[in-house]
């Protein structure tokens, strides 16, 4: 079992681009992104951080080969994989995440 961290200042993402928005979030992610907005941007960014970290980006991941999404409940998931337990939180000025690779 693998474990990484990743903390966002919220600011840094303000006003990004749709170059970088197109970097990071895949076309499911960005729809959501345009309803819940910079908060939503920020956990994304943190979560696959996160994963990356866990995994040592061995796996040479890109931002888009990560998609993480919310359940009925709210809870975060990583798209197409199980062995990925998210979790992410979010206060005024920062956004952390904690990702957990089941190997
Ligand atoms: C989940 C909960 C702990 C979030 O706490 P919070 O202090 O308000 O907010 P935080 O910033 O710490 O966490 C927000 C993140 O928690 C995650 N989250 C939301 N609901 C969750 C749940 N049921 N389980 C695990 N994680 C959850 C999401 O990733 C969210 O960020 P995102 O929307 O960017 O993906 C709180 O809303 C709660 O206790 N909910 C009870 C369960 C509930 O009401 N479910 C809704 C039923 S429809």
């Amino acid at each position: 079992m693998k474990i990484g961290c990743d903390i966002v200042k919220n600011e840094r993402l303000q006003n990004k681009n749709r170059r970088f928005i197109d970097l990071i979030l895949t076309k499911k992610e960005q729809e959501e992104y345009k309803k819940k907005g910079l908060f939503y941007l920020c956990g994304r960014f943190a979560c696959k951080e996160a994963i990356m970290k866990a995994l040592d980006n061995t796996k040479k991941l890109t931002y888009l080969d990560l998609e993480i999404l919310n359940k009925e409940d709210g809870s975060p998931y990583c798209v197409n994989y199980d062995n990925i337990k998210i979790t992410i939180s979010h206060e005024k000025e920062y956004t952390m995440a904690v990702a957990l690779v089941e190997e």
